[in-house]
């Protein structure tokens, strides 16, 4: 039997244009998933996961059939386990549970319960595999399941951990060395699927393809900035950034008012920065500010109806425990 875990992530700028191949931030966020792999000695694909279904009834899949039909609470784990099943010949009977938090917040259940069980895998079947390795069975199950529509950052983050600089199907995936983020995530209370909002934004393009693909490039842009800004701790200008790509969000169509209403009350406590983080449409917003404004910017995110989540980032990557 082998229990990994792997965090969940808090993209910090670059969504959405990453889809479309410019570069991104995210850092991992200690919010872990945990999944226990056993193998059995029946032909079924047992799955077991309270915090994803709402309930403890086992899910049942023959072995021949897994990956091929899915409901969608179990939909990655399943995927995984058959990316994984065709790509070593495996076909052996298998109990899986998962275990985490009682809410995601939107930072990332799926991929942290991908990357926790492609590694439970390989390590129950005896196979040492590479960081990109993992991440490249992880993003293809996912993939599968997004319609095609991921950039895979969430997955990249669930394995490698920490910050990470990051372009689109892993094809660059850079670790930031920093010290901790002076960082204050909010969650807004609301939910919108991530494909959804990824297709709103491809249909955007569709219609104003130029104007939209300069938003992108601009988007890229800022990100190498940031990139800097971060190497140099230079919080202020790492702000501001953050600032001109909230801008860009909103022009993407996929700031809400509830979001906003965060983000302009911890900027006028004092913060150097807020934007939105991931798809968009509700979830988590996030805020960087110094020490002296801190407890106002917690503050002013409280009082615009915003639940201020204590979580560490530059959280470790996925793990055998
Ligand atoms: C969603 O958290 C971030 C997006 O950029 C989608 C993706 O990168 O896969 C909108």
């Amino acid at each position: 039997m082998t229990t990994a875990s792997a965090p969940g992530k808090l993209m910090l700028l670059g969504e959405h244009a990453v889809v479309y191949g410019q570069p991104c931030l995210v850092t991992a966020v200690d919010l872990r998933y945990f999944v226990t792999i056993e193998r059995t000695d029946d032909e079924y694909v047992q799955v077991i996961a309270p915090d994803l279904v709402g309930s403890t009834e086992a899910r049942n899949v023959p072995v021949r059939e897994i990956g091929k039909q899915f409901i969608k609470e179990t939909a990655y784990v399943e995927a995984v386990i058959a990316e994984f099943y065709d790509k070593y010949g495996v076909s052996t009977g298998l109990r899986v549970s998962t275990r985490g938090p009682a809410k995601s917040y939107g930072l990332g259940s799926s991929s942290a319960v991908s990357a926790a069980t492609v590694m439970a895998l390989a390590k129950e079947f005896g196979l040492v595999l590479s960081n990109k390795e993992m991440f490249d069975i992880a993003y293809a199950s996912v993939l599968k399941i997004q319609r095609g529509k991921a950039s895979g950052f969430d997955v990249a983050s669930a394995i490698y951990g920490g910050l990470l600089y990051y372009r689109t199907g892993g094809t660059q995936i850079d670790s930031i060395q920093t010290t901790q983020l002076p960082i204050v995530i909010g969650y807004s209370g609301t939910k919108v699927g991530t494909v959804s909002l990824v297709e709103q934004v491809a249909t955007l393009q569709k219609r104003h393809s130029e104007v939209i693909d300069t938003v992108y490039n601009t988007i890229g842009r800022l990100v190498e900035a940031a990139k800097h800004s971060l190497s140099e701790q230079d919080w202020h200008q790492f702000g501001e950034l953050m600032n001109i790509n909230q801008g860009f969000l909103d022009a993407l169509g996929v700031n809400t008012a509830k979001l906003s209403s965060l983000i302009y009350s911890a900027r006028d406590a004092g913060a150097f920065g807020a934007k939105l983080s991931g798809a968009g449409g509700g979830d988590c917003m996030f805020a960087i500010t110094d020490s002296a404004s801190r407890d106002s910017v917690i503050e002013a995110i409280q009082n615009a109806g915003g639940m201020v989540l204590d979580l560490e980032v530059n959280a470790g990557g996925v793990r055998i425990e």
